[in-house]
C-alpha cells in the first residue's frame, strides 16, 4: 500500500508543520493537535519537541521496559512504529507524528498538556 509508514511520517511530517505553521491560524490548529500548554509564536519549537522525541527514544531503544530518559515500554521506536501504523492510511501526518512522540512524552499517561515552547524535555 502507499500508506505512510513511519519512517515515512517521520520524514514528511517537517515539510507539512513548516508550511501549515506559515500562518497564525496554522499555528493555532498546530497548537491544540501539539496540546500545548500554550499557543506556539512558531513551529520551530514543535519541530523541535518531535525531533528530540524521536532521536532520544531511537537513543534508548532498549528490549526492557526503562525509565533513563523517560518512561518507555520496551522496544519503543517499534512501539511509535505501531502507533503510527494504527491510524487509517490518510489519516493526518502531523497527527500521526504527535501521537508517535506522546508515547515518548507522556508514557505514564499523566501529562495535562506539554510545554513545546521552553522545552519539556531535561534531556
Ligand atoms: C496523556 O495520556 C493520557 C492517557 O492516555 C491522556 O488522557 C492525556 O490526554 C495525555 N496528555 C496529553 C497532553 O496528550
Amino acid at each position: 500500500s502507499e500508506s505512510l509508514n513511519c519512517f515515512s511520517v517521520i520524514k514528511a511530517v517537517w515539510d507539512l508543520l513548516e508550511d501549515k505553521g506559515s500562518n497564525d491560524t496554522g499555528l493555532l490548529e498546530l497548537s491544540k493537535t501539539f496540546r500545548a500548554c500554550k499557543t506556539v509564536h512558531s513551529v520551530y519549537p514543535l519541530a523541535l519537541w518531535l525531533r528530540a522525541a524521536f532521536t532520544t527514544t531511537a537513543m534508548v531503544d532498549y528490549p526492557t521496559p526503562a525509565n533513563f530518559m523517560m518512561n518507555l515500554p520496551a522496544y519503543p521506536v517499534k512501539e511509535m512504529c505501531k502507533i503510527i501504523d494504527s491510524f487509517p492510511a490518510e489519516a493526518d501526518v502531523i497527527g500521526k507524528a504527535f501521537a508517535a512522540a506522546s508515547l515518548y512524552y507522556n508514557y505514564t499517561g499523566d501529562q495535562k498538556c506539554f510545554e513545546v515552547e521552553g522545552g519539556d524535555d531535561p534531556h
